[in-house]
């Protein structure tokens, strides 16, 4: 079965001048008109590809060959973070569709069914959401924001009817990523399989002092949310790098109010995303972080909110996946090796309604969510490979 590296190389060039980005890289929030372009281009090559194709109640594009049974299915995310690189989600979706395609000559109708996705949004780049996409599909959306339900109607989609896009006829979801670090390349390995997706914990912290005339008000009176907040951001650094690997800690939003040049700051309202791959070691990481902010915020006189957006549990990728993904691997002639997923991925929303799997490529330089995001041309071929001969056993 042959898969063409240089066909793997054009589309993901094409898909990557769409939402170019003035700053750099592209960005492709949800149902901006640079995703819509995106979907547009997938959508004709799923057809061209001999599949049969359809949107569902939030976007999400499906690429189909009948079978029987319940569906394997392949695919990745089509948004991206703002300045996002090449090949995150974007690999997942061409490497799927051009597996499929390639099976499809090779083999002919496959027994079960089929499925390339591109999924909708998983990035949370434009919303207060995020898996948005993979969420839909498991049915687990219970509301939909105002702001998104507009953006919806926009690109003629009815957020009254998100339920529609529940499945439970999907067997088998596996997604082709690349890996976003540096494991791979320093350990001179071309391809992994996923053992599990780190769990993960956002926080908004919210800083409350008092705005004042920076002027007139004496450095010792002032409650400055500002000073107070950058004393947190430190502490948080410094307690994931204290409990060392694989906790991480990162502030990656930070608003100040009211943001102005002669003003001390009144309010500062900061997220933090906290991450490690066992679930009590990741509460105690939180825990420690809560507790330091605490401290700071009383010994600056400063208020403190802690609200949760969200709160994810590490989640293992199926055994039965993992096999099916090994035995590829070796028939391919490549020893993978196997590695817990530091960033977020759809499998592991997925994994509430049906087996998941994944494989990772290395990622040139371990960089990603940037413009330099990048990886070898035989490495993009042999993962895809690698996932098309895992198609293969799974749905012939
Ligand atoms: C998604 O890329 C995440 O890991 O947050
Ligand atoms: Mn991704
Ligand atoms: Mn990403």
């Amino acid at each position: 079965m042959g898969i063409d590296p240089t066909l793997l190389e054009q589309r993901l060039d094409e898909l990557y001048t769409i939402g170019a980005d003035p700053g750099g890289g592209a960005y492709r929030p949800l149902y901006s008109s640079a995703w819509a372009t995106a979907i547009e281009r997938v959508e004709r090559w799923l057809t061209e590809a001999g599949l049969e194709t359809h949107r569902d109640a939030v976007g999400n594009l499906w690429g189909r060959a009948a079978g029987n049974g319940k569906s394997i299915v392949t695919g990745s995310h089509i948004d991206t973070v703002r300045h996002g690189g090449r090949l995150d989600g974007a690999l997942g979706i061409v490497a799927g569709l051009t597996a499929v395609e390639a099976l499809l000559k090779a083999k002919g109708t496959p027994k079960r069914p089929l499925e390339v996705v591109a999924i909708c949004e998983e990035e949370g780049s434009r919303f207060r959401t995020n898996f948005w996409g993979s969420r839909a599909i498991t049915g687990s959306i219970d509301s939909v924001d105002p702001e998104i339900a507009a953006a919806m109607r926009e690109r003629g989609l009815d957020p009254t009817k998100v339920a529609n896009a529940a499945r439970e006829d999907i067997d088998t979801f596996v997604e082709l990523h690349i890996e976003q670090g540096a494991v791979l390349e320093s350990s001179g390995t071309p391809l992994a399989i996923v053992s599990a997706i780190v769990g993960t914990a956002h926080l908004e912290l919210t800083v409350t002092g008092r705005a004042d005339h920076a002027g007139t008000t004496p450095m010792e009176s002032r409650r400055d949310a500002l000073t107070g907040a950058a004393a947190m951001i430190q502490a948080v650094e410094s307690i994931a790098r204290s409990l060392g690997k694989p906790a991480v800690a990162t502030v990656g939003k930070v608003r100040a109010e009211p943001d102005q040049i002669n003003v001390v700051p009144g309010r500062v309202i900061f997220t933090i995303d906290v991450r490690h791959s066992d679930l009590g070691a990741r509460r105690a990481l939180e825990e420690r972080i809560r507790s330091l902010c605490a401290t700071i915020a009383s010994e600056r006189g400063l208020g403190l909110d802690i609200r949760m957006l969200q709160e994810r549990p590490p989640v293992p990728m199926h055994s039965d996946v993992r096999a099916v993904l090994t035995r590829a691997a070796k028939d391919c002639g490549v020893q993978a090796v196997e590695m817990v997923s530091g960033a977020g991925h759809d499998a592991q929303i997925l994994a509430a309604r049906c087996k998941v799997g994944m494989l990772f490529v290395p990622s040139i330089g371990g960089r990603s969510h940037c413009p330099e995001e990048a990886t070898k041309r035989e490495h993009v071929e042999l993962g895809t490979k690698v996932l098309a001969k895992a198609l293969e056993l799974l749905a012939y």
